[in-house]
């Protein structure tokens, strides 16, 4: 494999029941964040595989028009993975059918989500604290499509209460086809660090491909990570938001090709742009002004002024204002590089 640098190409595709996954890095399941238009913007940075937003089970028995939004895999390149959350098998069985009608290529069950909204009604990781239950909702939908499911979880409700060992075994048991593991409890939150050990010793513990998630920021760390907890795949959410580049990174490095260089500020603006246009053609004005209100936020990051800039744009209500202020910013940081040179 790759490090620092120095780089070869010995990794290998992530292998997905049929589908062989390449480069072996996975777009995060991010609620309210990996809509549909998102999920296409970013995979060509190097996603081998992208999944939606967790969809509950329940909601997708009356198909409104917002949930049949959230499972829509229309214009994302293949494969594509659609997320579930539910406490009960039958209605995550009836959901998975649902789902890969309407495109799934692949089937993918959270039990990893902390939210008290989730939690409260046992769904997400608190299924975690009852590995019985794991085991029924994953032979159910493994029973009801024709496509490899698999499931994302996390190490358990609490550090003294870990089950991602015996519910990865039931889920390899049952024929899920991979498994990703974000390495906190579901107490922990976002606190604190994952802890890269357990996913080495998930992936010692199963015969099935295991994604490594947590905490992956910098190409070579990334692709460190990999190497020392021998993972078939990463998976990556936060640090990917404004910063698509950070997976091309680590697809040239698992290329064989050194890190490029990141993109200067302007020409990451105007990517945001891209992203912002897009979002109002595909949603209307009223929806995308404020959605994109936190991308723009993102794609800031680490500009200089960047804290006032961003005060400004939580205020605009229209496309045409924030894009204005935007294109300002752009031609300012241009005059001020030509300047500079
Ligand atoms: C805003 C937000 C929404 C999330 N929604 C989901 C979700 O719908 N399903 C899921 O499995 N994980 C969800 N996660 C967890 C991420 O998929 C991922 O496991 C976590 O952010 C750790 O990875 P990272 O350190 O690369 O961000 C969410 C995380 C964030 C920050």
């Amino acid at each position: 494999m790759i490090y620092s640098g120095v780089v070869d190409r010995n990794a290998a595709p992530l292998s997905i029941g049929e589908h062989e996954i390449w480069p072996p890095v996975v777009l995060a399941p991010m609620s309210g964040v990996t809509n549909r238009t998102l999920r296409a913007l970013y995979k060509p940075f190097g996603f081998g595989l992208t999944v939606t937003e967790f969809v509950s089970s329940n909601a997708l028995q009356y198909g409104a028009k917002r949930t049949m939004e959230m499972i829509d895999q229309h214009g994302v390149e293949n494969p594509v993975s659609t997320q579930l959350w539910g406490n009960d098998p039958a209605l995550m069985a009836h959901a998975a059918k649902v789902v890969r009608e309407c495109g799934a290529d692949i089937v993918d069950i959270n039990f990893g989500c902390p939210a008290p909204k989730v939690t409260k009604t046992e769904g997400g990781s608190a299924c975690l604290r009852d590995v019985d239950r794991c085991e029924r909702i994953m032979k159910a939908v493994v029973d009801a499509v024709d496509c490899p499911v698999t499931m994302k979880m996390r190490l358990g409700w609490t550090e003294s209460d870990l089950a991602y060992l015996e519910v990865g075994k039931r889920a390899e048991s049952v024929g899920i086809r991979a498994l990703t593991l974000h390495a906190r409890t579901a107490k922990q939150f976002y606190r604190g660090t994952a802890d890269w050990s357990h996913i080495a010793e998930l992936k010692a513990s199963v015969g099935i491909p295991v994604i490594g998630n947590g905490d992956l920021n910098e190409p070579h760390e990334a692709i460190r990570r990999m190497r020392e907890s021998g993972v078939d795949g990463i998976m990556l959410g936060r640090a990917v938001l404004g910063n698509p580049w950070l997976v091309e990174g680590i697809r040239d490095l698992l290329e064989g090709r050194s890190v490029r260089p990141m993109p200067d500020a302007p020409e990451r603006l105007r990517f945001a742009i891209v992203h912002y246009r897009t979002m109002v053609d595909e949603w209307g004005e009223s929806r995308a002004v404020p959605q994109m209100r936190k991308h723009l936020g993102y794609y800031l990051k680490g500009f200089e002024g960047a804290s006032q800039l961003r005060e400004r744009l939580m205020r605009t209500e229209t496309a045409a204002e924030t894009l204005g202020i935007v294109e300002a910013t752009i031609d300012r940081l241009e005059a001020t590089a030509v300047v500079a040179a």
